[in-house]
């Protein structure tokens, strides 16, 4: 007898933007995403203000998943939602969202890990790729988190390295805040680079040990270079910028890679699964790209949509969540500081 297909609803709303997914089985029917672009005023994000903009947000949002995916309400076997890591009032409106959906339309609860949602969307249904034999090397890259985790199945995630002050993403946004861009500075810190020449400024790289990665100590060379340069000249950033933002890409991107080239030969897995908002680096997709034609590197890199933060990954996750039977629990919190 053919096995009945499961319908799941997902939620993510860790941060600052509010998505919801629908997937049928391990294949997507719909991935929306409310951005809030109230921070881009204050060049970061603003806790108080990303829940009240979930709260506004989520309900349309889910209608609109639901509505692409061509799916009522009624049909779906389960819904899921982020417990954790992120910020707790943001968590909070995903989660009671989700908590009074599955009370009132009677279906199971899951609770998934925004950081394995992040290494999971490799498993999407993709019709131009398999996803990565178990065990790999999974490499997290976001605004809140480089961590380089031994992954042994769809649960059983090792953190063995992460970084020691700011994540990947945090670095890229502070610089572009200092070069007076937009936040996230990320994207056009990419965008930028691609007209400048990453060997115009260098950067000494940290030396820190084991799998572990620093970022605060490059950021700070970073923003001292920019203040003792505009002192001498006002125009030093507008003069400089494509390259100032290539050099600092190239650096940022070397710091990781060596850290997971390490990682790779030490742990003799070369599977290497990049996951998070700084996986759609044009910089790092090109030097891994490089690196598996060159080398015995196996690279999975996700499509763009499921590199920034989204609910198609809370909702692979939940997938394989409810395939093993594990459900979550109404007196379930959310933790904003939940490790892999
Ligand atoms: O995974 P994500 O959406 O949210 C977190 O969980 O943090 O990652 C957001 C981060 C931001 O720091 C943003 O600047 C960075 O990802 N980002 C990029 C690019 N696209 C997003 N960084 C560098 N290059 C990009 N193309
Ligand atoms: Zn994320």
């Amino acid at each position: 007898m053919k096995k009945k297909s499961s319908y799941i609803l997902a939620i993510e709303s860790s941060c600052d933007d509010t998505a919801a997914a629908v997937l049928k089985n391990n294949e997507v029917l719909s991935n929306c995403i409310a951005n809030q672009e109230i921070h881009r005023d204050y060049g970061g994000v603003v806790p108080e203000l990303a829940s009240r903009a979930h709260q506004v947000n989520i309900v349309p949002v889910v209608q609109q998943a639901l509505s692409i995916a061509n799916i009522d309400k009624n049909q779906l076997t389960a819904i899921a939602y982020t417990r954790g890591p992120g910020l707790v009032g943001s968590l909070l409106v995903g989660s009671s969202f989700a908590k009074s959906l599955s009370l009132s339309i009677d279906i199971p609860l899951i609770e998934v890990n925004h950081m394995q949602g992040h290494i999971l969307c490799h498993f999407i249904k993709n019709e131009k790729k398999t996803p990565p034999r178990f065990p790999f090397l999974g490499v997290t890259i976001s605004g809140g988190h480089t961590q380089l985790i031994l992954v042994e199945d769809y649960f059983k995630m090792t953190e063995i390295g992460t970084t020691l002050d700011d994540a990947i993403g945090e670095a890229f946004d502070k610089c572009g805040k200092k070069m007076g861009l937009d936040y996230p500075a990320g994207p056009e810190i990419d965008k930028l680079a691609r007209n400048g020449n990453p060997e115009a400024f260098k950067f000494a790289l940290p030396k820190v040990k084991n799998f572990d990665v620093s970022y605060s100590g490059v950021k700070t060379a970073f923003l001292n270079l920019i203040s003792k340069n505009i002192n001498k000249n006002p125009n030093f950033i507008k003069d400089n910028l494509c390259d100032l933002c290539a050099s600092i890409q190239k650096t940022l991107v070397e710091i990781i890679i060596n850290k997971i080239e390490k990682a790779k030969n030490s742990l003799k897995i070369n599977r290497i699964v990049i996951g998070g908002g700084v996986a759609a680096n044009s910089e790092i997709r090109r030097v891994l790209n490089n690196m598996s034609v060159s080398s015995d590197w196996e690279v999975f890199i996700p499509p763009f949509q499921y590199t920034t933060d989204n609910a198609a990954m809370i909702g692979i996750a939940a997938y394989y969540k409810l395939k093993k039977n594990q459900l979550g629990q109404m007196n379930q919190s959310v933790n904003a500081r939940l490790i892999i």
